[in-house]
């Protein structure tokens, strides 16, 4: 039973992102340029980069006809399966869990942030992921801005809390999660926090409890682009490290399939 399970993969994209107005008022903070890709292609290398062939991408009502555009057709023959859920109302991270249930049946999933860009490949991790929870976090400088990770003087973990005013270190819990199946049922259990959201903290303090919570820190760059400040920084970095060159080829093939289409269509005076 063990060996029949696969791991599917979750893009979360939806939410309002008022953060990021008035560029939010006229397309999803996903769709937004990081130097010359769409921000939703970085969370798609990430997982697909890692082995993840289905892929469900939890995308918000408004503006939801620009993530199809983009994106259904484009993979068709790659072997690459993409699904497309609307959460109607942003409920939190934890969330993603529940509206994917039936997305997720009994395999591991792995959930990247729609705004989450990574340079490091996690497919190692991935492949060796088999049971429980494992999160990635990375040393900032501002913790305080994320959940934070305390570890002992073993380097075993032994709290995750969310924005805190007061972190108790330095390492950030990144937006690429890996869990089993029971993930469901843990998200179904959660009181929503004081901002009526259920928390993705609350997920990982559940695996830790149980002690099956796994943490793995990453080297390379992590960003996250939910600001106008970090999106710059984002497309920056991309551009000087050259992360959108390094794509996996799928992606990169559908991508120049997608441009080709648009240019008959404009010979065509269709566009
Ligand atoms: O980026 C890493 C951080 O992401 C973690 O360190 C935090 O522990 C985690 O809570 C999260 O914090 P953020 O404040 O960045 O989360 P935000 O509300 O911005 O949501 C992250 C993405 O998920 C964003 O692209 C919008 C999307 N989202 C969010 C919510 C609450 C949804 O699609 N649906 C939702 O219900």
């Amino acid at each position: 039973m063990e060996n029949s399970k696969k791991t599917k993969g979750i893009i979360l994209a939806g939410g309002t992102a008022t953060r990021l107005f008035p560029l939010t008022a006229t397309t999803s903070k996903q769709l937004l340029p990081v130097y010359d890709r769409q921000m939703i292609f970085y969370p798609l290398n990430t997982l697909i980069k890692a082995g993840i062939e289905d892929i469900l991408i939890i995308i918000a009502p408004d503006h939801s006809g620009q993530f199809l555009n983009l994106l259904s057709s484009i993979f068709k023959k790659t072997g690459i399966n993409l699904e497309f859920v609307v959460q109607m109302i942003p409920r939190g991270l934890a969330d993603a869990f529940i509206v994917g249930e039936e997305f997720i049946g009994q395999d591991n999933v792995v959930m990247v942030l729609g705004d989450n860009i990574f340079e490091d490949d996690i497919s190692q991790a991935i492949k060796n992921f088999k049971k429980g929870g494992l999160i990635f976090t990375k040393k900032v400088l501002d913790p305080g801005r994320f959940g934070v990770v305390e570890f002992n003087k073993n380097g075993k973990v032994i709290s995750i809390e969310e924005k805190p005013s007061n972190p108790r270190s330095n390492y950030a819990v990144t937006g690429a999660y890996a869990y089993d199946s029971r993930v469901v049922k843990i998200a179904k259990s959660l009181k929503p926090s004081n901002r009526d959201e259920v928390e993705i903290v609350d997920v990982h303090n559940k695996y830790l409890e149980i002690e099956e919570l796994k943490v793995e820190k990453i080297k390379g760059a992590w960003l996250d682009a939910g600001t106008f400040d970090s999106l710059l920084k984002a497309g920056n970095i991309v551009k000087e490290k050259g992360i959108s060159r390094n794509f996996d080829p799928r992606i990169e093939a559908a991508v120049k399939k997608f441009n080709q289409n648009l240019r008959e269509l404009a010979k065509k005076k269709l566009l």
